[in-house]
């Protein structure tokens, strides 16, 4: 199938399956890096109450940037992985300090921040700014080594530069976070990791490894 119809079968599916979540009812840059942060390591259903609280407190760039370290790490105490607050804190100081507490409007300075990778950068600048940046995380991977029937290991450098390239192609450049949040959401409830109903995939129909009899097979990782 040609890449817009993928793109739009995603869309379709993604308006009438999507689970409504307090960082997808904005286009606030830093309420966005926030929830992605979070949810980096941690589920939506734990990550909620922590992004709520957060941004609560810390409503934008300039308040996370005049906190105190501890007063940050004590809102993140429970989450684990301790090393995403402490970078969140020293970020916030960059975009206060660089950019006058505005948030950077252009994938390489947004990349550019600390903490902040591929992923990250490519989330904010397509969620927040709409630019043509495609997210790939582990549910894109699932879902491109399906859809496509694809052996790569996705955790090669080789195999993480074929499914970006493939998830570019892919992305409707328009609708570029729309796209991505429906092809993650996608991901996550429809092709999930073990025992997906097939039977009610708006991709069936295209999917090679439906087709092979593969869908638990994919996506196939080196391991080390
Ligand atoms: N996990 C990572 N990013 C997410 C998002 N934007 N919505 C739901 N789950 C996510």
């Amino acid at each position: 199938s040609l890449p817009n119809e993928i793109s739009a079968v995603l869309i379709r599916w993604y308006e009438t399956h999507r689970r409504e979540l307090p960082w997808r009812e904005t286009t606030d840059p830093y309420r966005i890096w926030i929830s992605e942060i979070i949810l980096q390591q941690t589920r939506v259903a734990q990550g909620l109450e922590y992004y709520l609280r957060f941004v609560e407190r810390f409503p934008d760039v300039r308040s996370l940037a005049g906190a105190h370290e501890d007063e940050v790490m004590k809102l993140w105490q429970g989450l684990g992985y301790y090393s995403r607050a402490r970078n969140l804190h020293a970020a916030a100081r960059e975009v206060s300090g660089k950019y006058a507490g505005l948030f950077p409007a252009d994938y390489a300075s947004v990349r550019a921040l600390k903490g902040i990778g591929d992923y990250t950068a490519a989330a904010i600048c397509s969620f927040a700014f709409g630019l043509p940046h495609a997210t790939v995380d582990g549910n894109v991977y699932r879902v491109l080594a399906r859809l496509y029937g694809l052996e790569t290991p996705i955790d090669t450098p080789a195999g993480k530069r074929e499914f970006a390239v493939l998830a570019g192609s892919l992305l409707d450049p328009a609708r570029a976070g729309l796209h991505n949040q429906a092809m993650m959401e996608f991901g996550a409830l429809q092709c999930v990791p073990r025992s997906p109903d097939c039977t009610v995939c708006p991709l069936a129909g295209r999917c090679a490894a439906l087709r092979q009899g593969r869908v638990d097979e994919l996506p196939v990782k080196a391991g080390r």
